[in-house]
């Protein structure tokens, strides 16, 4: 899977994508990532991507002509192209959204700044605009990395098998069960507080039990 990333501010993508398992996963070639710049695409020497609103109202719009330009660069010449708009207003995003977004070959994810982003691109380039929710962030760049994760999780290798397969199998879903490990022994605030008994009885499926009863679905 290739994710393509349209930004204003590439470099802080720098740090998350040289850790932990999701540099593994671009590293062992599941996944690619690429990060591009948006002012790369403007066309006037101050490399302009924003502009003032028609009809007035404060702050800035992001134009609509560098991200067009990016988007047609970069889009592979493939029927499972997603591109999304990140913006509040948009549909929320969820795991059974993440497990359909694995269909995709490529994901382009335009990450919207400044007081909005031209209609134009929600209508005719993007295909879907997704909310990470219900709240206003400064920007698209923290749910792109959400997306980026939660997606990339589902991509075969990239997290233990078991845990994989358990999801896969779920379709949509997961299940989120609660987590010890040693020592089975410790004391918080002078009270002892151990681990439950079933998870070291060795029952198996008692222990199954306990985690779908313990669980939390997550969807
Ligand atoms: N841009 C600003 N806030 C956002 C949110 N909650 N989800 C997606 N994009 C956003």
């Amino acid at each position: 899977m290739r994710f393509d990333i349209i930004t204003i501010f590439p470099s802080l993508f720098d740090s998350y994508l040289k850790e932990s398992l999701l540099f593994k996963a671009c590293k062992s070639g599941s996944i690619r990532v690429k990060i591009h710049d948006l002012r790369d695409y403007a066309d006037d020497h101050h490399k302009t991507v924003d502009d003032a609103p028609f009809g007035g109202g404060g702050g800035m719009v992001m134009k609509v002509e560098p991200i067009y330009k990016a988007v047609s660069k970069i889009k592979i010449k493939s029927k499972k192209t997603k591109v999304i708009l990140f913006t509040p207003r948009g549909k929320k995003f969820s795991q059974k959204k993440a497990t359909d977004f694995t269909k995709y070959e490529q994901i382009i994810m335009i990450c919207g700044r400044y007081e909005g982003v031209d209609e134009r691109v929600a209508k005719y380039i993007a295909d879907e605009e997704v909310s990470i929710g219900s709240y206003v962030l400064m920007g698209g760049e923290l749910p792109a990395m959400v997306v980026l994760e939660t997606v990339t999780r589902l991509v075969p290798g990239v997290v233990g098998k078991k845990s994989f397969l358990e999801e896969r199998k779920r379709g949509e879903s997961f299940i989120e069960y609660p987590q010890y490990t040693r020592p089975e022994n410790f004391v918080i605030n002078n009270k002892k507080r151990k681990v439950p008994e079933v998870l070291l009885s060795g029952n198996h499926k008692k222990i199954e039990e306990w985690k779908n009863k313990k669980g939390k679905i997550i969807k």
